[in-house]
């Protein structure tokens, strides 16, 4: 049976065998692990990249929102707002910092955070806004701006999944006061291992985060805050450069699969994405909505096909944020998201034909008209349609 996966980072290592093993020896050659002309390289490639004053290298995603939001001395009183609708680690930092995560509700067009909600969440506690460019597509930048403007708040920029996404032109990570990247393996830039990068153009919000980084440290050995060990290994570092140059290439491919994933499932029975105009998502997912989502998977799977659910459950309703007071129905688009959304697969190694195989089995699930009806009757007596 054909098979295709949600990740091929066998074949994707395929074609960078050589140079990585090239870039490991340079490294080990060097027994220079922490620091060094790897990490500056990169942080000035992304910096350049990006568009931005500054960029530090660090250990994960998670340590760059949570290292970034200790530089803006986010804490304890504190409230930060952010979609339900994203991976845990844009909330659970806030909560290690002692402040408040504030779930909104999202748009159900874009899975992006609805900034009508934002302004409604806003209170004098508030802080920062966390504005997640979720599956590779900018957030509405500009709506959230107005609010955080309104009301003298920071905007951080949750790019883990948005390398190169552009809105009206602008690049993610110039679009707010700072911007965190993950190159978790997965990612479309992704490394071999846990890494990250912060990126801002704030001078000083730059220079204290790279103090953190270090246990805060200012001089050898003196500590003017205390901050952490969120350092970027070296061997990381100069993986990550190697496979930087084919990410141009590689999101070139993702567009070109979601292009051919709109035109197959334009008129099936599932929604595709929504893409605002001026908008230029990278696919880091490319996901749809549907009825009878289980069963679709478990279809798909049957056919060699795979798929993910971003994400079953939203934040609010997370047993350890419980003592927030978010109850079922409390943010009813992320809650109707959770259980329609599946996430095809749409990274760069797949081929014509894999997207039209998978295409073909999503619309051959609901064509299927016996199997299909008694499906989506069963789903829709579950959700109390009519
Ligand atoms: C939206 C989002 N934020 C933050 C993170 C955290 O990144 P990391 O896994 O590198 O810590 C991820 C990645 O997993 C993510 O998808």
């Amino acid at each position: 049976m054909r098979s295709v996966g949600m990740l091929d980072l066998q074949t994707e290592y395929d074609l960078f065998r050589d140079d990585i093993r090239a870039a490991v020896e340079s490294v080990l050659e060097s027994q220079r692990f922490i620091g060094g002309p790897a990490i500056v390289e990169l942080e000035d490639t992304l910096r350049e990249r990006v568009g931005v004053g500054s960029a530090i290298a660090v250990s994960s995603g998670t340590d760059a929102l949570l290292c970034a939001m200790m530089a803006m001395e986010i804490g304890a009183g504190d409230e930060v707002i952010l979609p339900a609708f994203t991976f845990f680690a844009t909330a659970g930092t806030v909560t290690r910092l002692g402040a408040t995560p504030v779930f909104v509700d999202i748009d159900e067009r874009t899975f992006n955070v609805d900034a009508r909600e934002v302004e409604r969440a806003v209170t004098n506690k508030t802080k920062a806004i966390i504005a997640v460019h979720l599956f590779g597509q900018c957030a509405d930048m500009d709506a959230i701006h107005a609010v955080a403007l309104g009301h003298g708040l920071s905007v951080i920029e949750d790019m883990a999944q948005a390398i190169d996404a552009t809105v009206g032109g602008r690049r993610a990570g110039t679009l707010g006061r700072v911007a965190c990247c993950s190159f978790y393996p997965t990612k479309n830039l992704g490394g071999f291992g846990e890494g990250g990068m912060i990126l801002t153009d704030d001078k000083s919000l730059a220079d204290v985060a790279r103090r953190l980084r270090n246990h805060g440290e200012s001089q050898r050995y003196l500590h003017d805050r205390v901050g952490g060990n969120f350092r970027l290994d070296t061997m990381k570092a100069a993986i990550l450069l190697v496979k930087l140059a084919k990410l141009e290439a590689f999101t070139k491919r993702r567009r070109k699969n979601a292009a051919a994933y709109d035109r197959l499932l334009e008129h099936s029975d599932v929604v595709i994405p929504h893409v605002p105009s001026g908008q230029k998502p990278v696919y880091h997912q490319y996901s749809i909505l549907c009825d009878a989502r289980d069963e679709l998977m478990a279809y798909l799977k049957d056919h060699g096909v795979g798929s993910g659910i971003y994400y079953p459950i939203g934040l609010h309703l997370q047993p350890c944020f419980a003592s927030l007071g978010y109850k079922a129905g409390s943010l009813p688009v992320t809650e109707r998201t959770c259980s329609r959304i599946l996430s095809l697969p749409c990274h760069p190694m797949l081929s014509d034909s894999d997207v039209e195989y998978v295409a073909s089995c999503v619309c051959a699930f609901y064509d299927n008209v016996s199997g299909a009806t008694s499906i989506l009757g069963t789903a829709a007596k579950a959700a109390g349609a009519k």
